[in-house]
């Protein structure tokens, strides 16, 4: 259905709003040209067997179908210039979307168990990284992301593989396959983490009950929530978040193609916010669920019938959400108050 002319104007305006996109898999930034284009630079066999055969693969029916295929895809990086390159698109299209700044997920295990080494990884990113500063003025950030449906063991070892690299790091994260691995499996590495001072955050309450989400708090100590729209399951769960001001990382068109809502229609972003939740749009795997962070916004924007004073609050949450220092946030709210 065409949208109201309301609605087209107001979708104008939201594109042209700064933002800070929070929850952003880098490796789930791989289009399927761009997969197809690195295996063919490294040699590596597909099992697709063309660019159309891997898209029409795309229909997922929950979290594991598509880690399945996501994990598969991730296969053809091998070297540091494969990390760039696919980093560099990435930038290009939050750019265009005028994401001013943005915190990159990154699953080091994925790359590290095919013999991929730390600094092939974390160098290729963190020189994306820079180049995306001076070339669109970007500040990105890196998330390692620790694999959950790996042991904590795994996880130790990998914190230990990055530490030479610590200051290209703002944080550590935990992803992967939720259900049946809850956050409490990884207390010790989390308190590891803090530890070098690095920021924590968690994925829970996509697919996972709201008790995951308390033990994201209590036991990992996490400073923001990834997704978390299973909160709504538990009113006090709901006033502590609101209290502590607990920025959740929601990624609609994510949860629309892993069926975790029957349609953006029923999306709770909208009750999340009515609870004065700090929620904030965001892509996840934008080449795997339909689109980037305005394809997010806009869709969700039409389905909830969401308004400009909304728009304003979720780009607001996602500036007060970045690991940022005072000033930089600041910065931010001042471009966001020039946009209007
Ligand atoms: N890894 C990449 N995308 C993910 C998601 N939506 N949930 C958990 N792990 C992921
Ligand atoms: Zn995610």
């Amino acid at each position: 259905m065409p949208y109201s002319l309301a609605m087209q104007t107001l979708i104008q305006n939201i594109r042209n709003i700064p933002k800070a996109e929070l929850h952003m898999h880098i490796e789930g930034s791989l289009e399927p040209e761009l997969i197809f284009a690195l295996a063919k630079r490294n040699q590596v066999a597909l099992p697709y067997a063309s660019v159309e055969a891997l898209r029409a693969a795309y229909a997922f029916t929950n979290l594991q179908s598509f880690l399945d295929i996501y994990y598969a895809g991730a296969s053809v990086l091998l070297h540091e210039q494969d990390f760039y390159d696919m980093a560099m698109a990435y930038f290009e299209r939050a750019h265009a979307d005028n994401v001013i700044h943005t915190e990159i997920f990154f699953d080091p295990q994925t790359h590290t168990e095919r013999g991929v080494a730390m600094n092939e990884v974390i160098n290729g990113l963190h020189r994306a990284c820079l180049d995306a500063k001076a070339k669109w003025d970007i500040n990105a950030l890196l998330i390692l992301c620790f694999l959950r449906h790996l042991s904590e063991e795994s996880a130790l070892e990998t914190l230990e593989a990055a530490r030479p690299y610590r200051d290209k790091l703002i944080g550590v994260g935990l992803d992967s396959s939720e259900v049946g691995h809850p956050p409490e499996k990884f207390s010790r590495v989390f308190a590891m983490s803090r530890d070098l001072g690095l920021r924590v955050v968690a994925h829970a309450g996509e697919e996972g009950p709201p008790a995951y989400i308390w033990q994201a708090l209590d036991d990992l100590k996490v400073e923001r929530i990834d997704h978390g729209v299973r909160c709504l399951e538990d009113p006090a769960l709901v006033a502590r978040l609101a209290k502590e001001r607990i920025p959740l990382t929601v990624c609609p068109l994510s949860n629309l193609k892993l069926c975790v809502t029957p349609d953006l229609r029923q999306h709770p972003l909208k009750k999340m916010l009515n609870a004065g939740l700090c929620a904030t749009i965001n892509s996840d795997d934008p080449a795997y669920f339909g689109g980037y962070m305005n394809a997010n916004w806009e869709a969700t924007f039409a389905a909830l019938d969401l308004t400009m004073e909304d728009a304003v609050t979720l780009a607001r949450n996602s500036f007060e959400a970045a690991f940022v220092d005072e000033a930089t946030r600041t910065g931010y709210l001042a471009k966001l108050d020039a946009a209007f």
